[in-house]
């Protein structure tokens, strides 16, 4: 459903990714693991539209959106929850959840988007008129996805969200996302957590100084000795 084509990019001189290449299906949960620096965080920027590619293509849905502005690559389907979230400590729950709803592609959905994200998270039904920055970091991120879920996104863009959760909320996120890419969404996952993102990925991929340097399903990533090595040490 995406397809990512030799990407580049750059920050001045220093090139922070070079000819990537990957793609996420419909219903296809993909995870790139990679460590500090290795160009995570750029490669989904690019995706969002956030940093421009110097070189090659991001294709959606047959649409190539690679010079997009931010906001149309949403109206094409493609939600990107970043790193440290991006939501609005002052407003409550609810404001964050809505403010989702406000490209044109999602505002007809509003109402069923709100219930399937209250069915996902059950916590935040409870606390829609709570103030955001009182609650937990585990909580924050669910009001994070749940607001990228309201843009009603075909394929969604994750940066490292399990980083600063406890070990059980951290297991509890991943089952939510095994569970919406259950429904049919594609989900292009960012982590430095191997261990639990390669229980619930499809398939994977290794980046390393802006390079893509392996690839393959996630039970042969978790089997391999050289993932195992280098990525599954300390998780
Ligand atoms: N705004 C920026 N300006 C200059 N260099 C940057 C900027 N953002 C990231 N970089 C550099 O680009 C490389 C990739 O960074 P990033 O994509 O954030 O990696 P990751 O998310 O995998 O930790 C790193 O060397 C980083 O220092
Ligand atoms: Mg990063």
């Amino acid at each position: 459903m995406i397809e990512i084509s030799s990407v580049s990019a750059s920050y001045g001189k220093h090139q922070a990714l070079d000819g990537v290449s990957l793609n996420v299906g419909r219903g296809e949960l993909v995870v790139i693991l990679g460590a500090n620096g290795a160009g995570k965080t750029t490669l989904l920027k690019v995706i969002g539209g956030l940093v421009p590619a110097l070189s090659g293509r991001v294709v959606m849905a047959g649409n190539d959106i690679t010079a997009m502005p931010a906001h149309a690559i949403v109206e094409a389907g493609v939600a990107l929850v970043p790193e440290g979230r991006g939501i609005f400590g002052e407003m409550t729950v609810r404001e964050n959840l809505l403010l989702g709803a406000f490209p044109a592609r999602a505002r007809a959905g509003e109402a069923r988007n709100l219930d399937l994200v209250l069915g996902l998270f059950p916590r935040l039904k409870e606390r829609l008129a709570q103030t955001v920055r009182t609650m937990s970091g585990g909580e924050q991120q669910m009001v994070a996805i749940g607001r990228a879920l309201m843009t009603s996104p075909d394929i969604l863009l994750l940066d490292e969200p399990s980083l600063g959760l406890s070990p059980i909320m951290c297991k509890e996120l991943f089952q939510i996302l095994a569970r919406i890419r259950d429904a049919g969404l594609g989900i292009l996952l960012v982590e430095q957590n191997a261990k639990q993102s390669l229980k619930i990925a499809d398939r994977g991929y290794l980046i390393e100084s802006g390079r893509i340097v392996g690839e393959g399903a996630g039970a042969a990533l978790k089997a391999d000795p050289a993932v195992q090595r280098d990525y599954l040490g300390a998780g």
